[in-house]
């Protein structure tokens, strides 16, 4: 085995390395019976224990309506109906942030550093979800924040548009570890809290960035590939129908530069729509 290093910040570097990866059990020779141990507090990292004094918690704020069991004692299919009641008893969209911030019924939160709920303006006329928050949304608590942000900008500019004229959320609104793809699990539960950010932003256009978004709020099978560019409607649980728009991942588009063309289309199609043409 390699040696490790001896020094303060190599050592602090390699555990930062691998609270980044997801990793959060050290694990030894001796066996160990991890259900009878009591459930372990997450650690916090490095940065969270060096940081300022964290924003105070939203979810002390508003008490969620009725306590969540600990998400490793609770059956998938209870914890998304009880995502479900609580999504829908918030009544506006700083309630349901509270709510989320204080809903225990998704592993991910405990992995995550901050939830990342929203970014832009929720008065927008368009609204933006993606699929999940990576290590820069992480960090600063927002979605769109790193490299897929910054051509996401790009993009928007290309159409005059910019953070202060759309609304920008995921489906999934913490960190899945080292960057993995959120489960379907993950993204049942979570499906509720974003069904309901999208009904209460109320936007006029809804783009669908990349395929794991389209396929789960605009219920279809086909991969992003196929529904690109096609307008859909979306259809919020009080009944009102919003105008739909898949187009490819800002990351996938990074992967794939000569797609940047197909991107550039349904970009321009939002353009026309907004401006009544199409
Ligand atoms: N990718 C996403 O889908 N969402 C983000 O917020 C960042 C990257």
């Amino acid at each position: 085995m390699q040696d490790l290093p001896t020094d303060r910040d190599a050592l602090n570097a390699l555990l930062d390395f691998h609270v980044e990866a997801g990793v959060d059990l050290a694990l030894d020779e001796t066996p160990h019976n991890r259900f009878a141990e009591p459930k372990a507090e997450p650690v916090p990292s490095r940065a969270q224990a060096q940081a300022p004094a964290p924003k105070a918690d939203p979810a002390r704020a508003a008490p969620p309506p009725r306590a969540l069991p600990k998400v490793a004692a609770s059956a998938p299919d209870e914890v998304a109906s009880l995502a479900r009641e609580q999504a829908r008893h918030a009544q506006s969209l700083e309630e349901l942030e509270s709510i989320l911030a204080g809903f225990e019924g998704c592993a991910l939160k405990f992995s995550a550093k901050n939830l990342a709920f929203a970014d832009g303006n929720p008065e927008g006329r368009v609204m933006l979800v993606g699929e999940a928050p990576g290590a820069d949304e992480d960090r600063i608590g927002k979605p769109f924040m790193g490299r897929s942000g910054q051509l996401l900008d790009r993009m928007l500019a290309a159409i005059g548009l910019d953070r202060s004229d759309v609304y920008v959320a995921n489906i999934v609104p913490w960190r899945p570890p080292g960057n993995r793809t959120p489960t379907p699990q993950e993204v049942a539960i979570c499906k509720p809290f974003i069904a309901r950010q999208i009904e209460l932003a109320s936007p006029e256009f809804l783009l669908c960035l990349g395929g794991p978004a389209a396929q789960n709020l605009l219920n279809v099978k086909d991969g992003i590939l196929r529904t690109r560019g096609r307008w859909f409607a979306y259809k919020t649980e009080d009944g009102r129908e919003i105008r739909a728009l898949p187009t490819l991942h800002p990351a996938y588009l990074l992967r794939q530069p000569l797609q940047k063309r197909l991107g550039w289309r349904d970009f321009t199609a939002l353009r026309r729509a907004l401006d009544g043409k199409e």
